[in-house]
C-alpha cells in the first residue's frame, strides 16, 4: 500500500502558542498514529528571516523548536523531522517556482498586506516570496495532505494553483497537495481579543498562552481572558466570540466538539469555565513543558536529530527537484 505523505512546518520563534498547538501540531500527532501516513514535519527557519531578527535568536529559537517538536510527541524515528535550511533542495526549486509565480498574486496574498503594513520599514522581497518557499517545502515531497490552521490556507492555495500551473505547461511533475484542517482549533483567537487570531507576534503577552508557560501563568492569563456581559454559555462565535474561543480551546484539548463543550459547561458562572479551560490546558502541557526542560540541555542529541532528518529528507527532495529541473531544462548530470 502507497502511504499518504504528510507534510507541515512551523516557523522558529522562542516558542510556540497554544494557537499552533491546537491549529497545527495536535493534528500531525493524530496523523503519527495512523500506520497510513508517512510524515514530515519541518522547522522552516529560511521562512523566520523575512522579519528582522538577531541572528543568536534564530539559531536558538530554532534548536527550541526542535525540542518542543520532541516533547510534543513526534517520533524522529516514525517521521522525518528537519530544519529546512539544512535541505538545499527547498531554495533550489524555490528559484524554479519562481519563474512560474506571478508578482501581482503574490502582492494579492493576504498575510503579505498584513505583514507589510505591520513592518512598513522592511518591505523586502522575501516577505513576498514567502508563499512560493513554502510552496516548494510541500512539492519537494510529493505531499498529499498538508496539516494547517486556517491561516495558511491560502498560502496551500497558491502551492496547488502553481503546481497544477507547472504540470499544465510540462506535464506531470508535482503531486497536486490538499490543505487539512484540523476539527476543533483551526483558528484559535487571541484572549485579549477575540475578533483577531493568537499570534507569537501579538505585542500583548497576556493575549497568547505559549506552550511552555508555568501553570501560575496559564491560570493567569485564562482568568483575565476576555468574555461579554451575558453571563450565559454557548458557541456562537459570531456573537459571543470570547466564550466561542474558550469553548474551543476547551473542545480541542479534550477532543471533543466546541458543541459539546458547550453542553459539558452548560450553567457554569464565566469565572468557572475560565479556570476549567485553564485546568484543561494546563494538563495537557505539562508534561510537553517537562519534557522540553529535559531535551533542551542535550544539545548533541537535538543536532544528531536534525542531522539524521535532514539526510533522510534531502535524499526524498533530490528526486523530486531532479524531475522539475529536468522538465525546465536545467542540464542536469
Ligand atoms: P506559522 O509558524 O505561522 O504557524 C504554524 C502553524 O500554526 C497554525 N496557527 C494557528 N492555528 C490555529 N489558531 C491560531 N491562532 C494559529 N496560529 C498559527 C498555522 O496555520 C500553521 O499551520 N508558513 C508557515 C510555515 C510553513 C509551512 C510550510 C506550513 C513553512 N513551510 C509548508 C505548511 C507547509 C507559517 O508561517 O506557519
Amino acid at each position: 500500500m502507497k502511504k499518504k505523505v504528510i507534510y507541515s512546518a512551523v516557523q522558529p520563534t522562542s516558542q510556540l502558542t497554544l494557537g499552533n498547538y491546537l491549529g497545527a501540531v495536535n493534528n500531525w500527532l493524530k496523523f503519527q498514529k495512523e500506520e497510513e501516513n508517512d510524515c514530515i514535519f519541518a522547522v522552516a527557519d529560511l521562512h523566520s528571516l523575512t522579519i528582522r531578527r538577531e541572528a543568536e535568536e534564530v539559531r536558538s529559537s530554532t534548536l527550541s523548536l526542535l525540542a518542543q517538536f520532541l516533547a510534543f510527541g513526534l517520533d524522529e524515528k516514525k517521521n522525518i523531522l528537519y530544519v529546512q535550511s539544512h535541505v538545499p533542495a527547498h531554495t533550489q526549486l524555490s528559484w524554479i517556482l519562481n519563474c512560474y509565480t506571478y508578482v501581482g498574486e503574490m502582492s494579492r496574498m493576504t498575510q503579505f498586506k498584513d505583514k507589510s503594513a505591520k513592518h512598513a520599514d522592511n518591505v523586502n522581497m522575501g516577505l513576498m516570496d514567502y508563499p512560493v518557499l513554502m510552496a516548494a517545502d510541500i512539492l519537494l515531497y510529493d505531499t498529499d495532505l498538508v496539516p494547517v490552521g486556517i491561516d495558511q490556507v491560502q498560502h496551500l492555495e497558491i502551492a496547488r494553483d502553481i503546481a497544477i500551473r507547472f504540470n499544465n505547461i510540462y506535464g506531470d511533475t508535482f503531486k497536486v497537495p490538499e490543505a487539512k484542517l484540523g476539527k476543533a482549533g483551526a483558528k484559535i483567537m487571541s484572549l485579549t481579543d477575540p475578533l483577531s487570531k493568537m499570534s507569537k507576534s501579538d505585542p500583548n503577552p497576556m493575549g497568547r498562552i505559549n506552550v511552555l508557560d508555568s501553570e501560575a501563568d496559564i491560570v493567569k492569563k485564562f482568568k483575565r481572558a476576555v468574555t461579554d456581559s451575558e453571563a450565559v454559555i454557548a458557541y456562537d462565535p459570531e456573537n459571543k466570540p470570547g466564550v466561542s474561543n474558550l469553548l474551543t480551546i476547551l473542545a480541542a484539548a479534550e477532543g471533543v466538539t466546541p458543541e459539546r463543550a458547550a453542553e459539558e459547561c452548560e450553567g457554569l458562572m464565566y469565572g468557572h469555565l475560565k479556570l476549567r479551560v485553564a485546568d484543561a490546558v494546563a494538563a495537557m502541557l505539562k508534561p510537553v513543558r517537562e519534557e522540553y526542560n529535559r531535551l533542551i540541555s542535550d544539545r548533541a542529541y537535538l543536532m544528531q536529530v536534525a542531522k539524521e532528518g535532514a539526510k533522510r529528507a534531502a535524499k526524498r527532495a533530490k528526486k523530486v527537484l531532479r524531475r522539475a529541473q529536468n522538465a525546465v531544462g536545467l542540464l542536469v548530470e
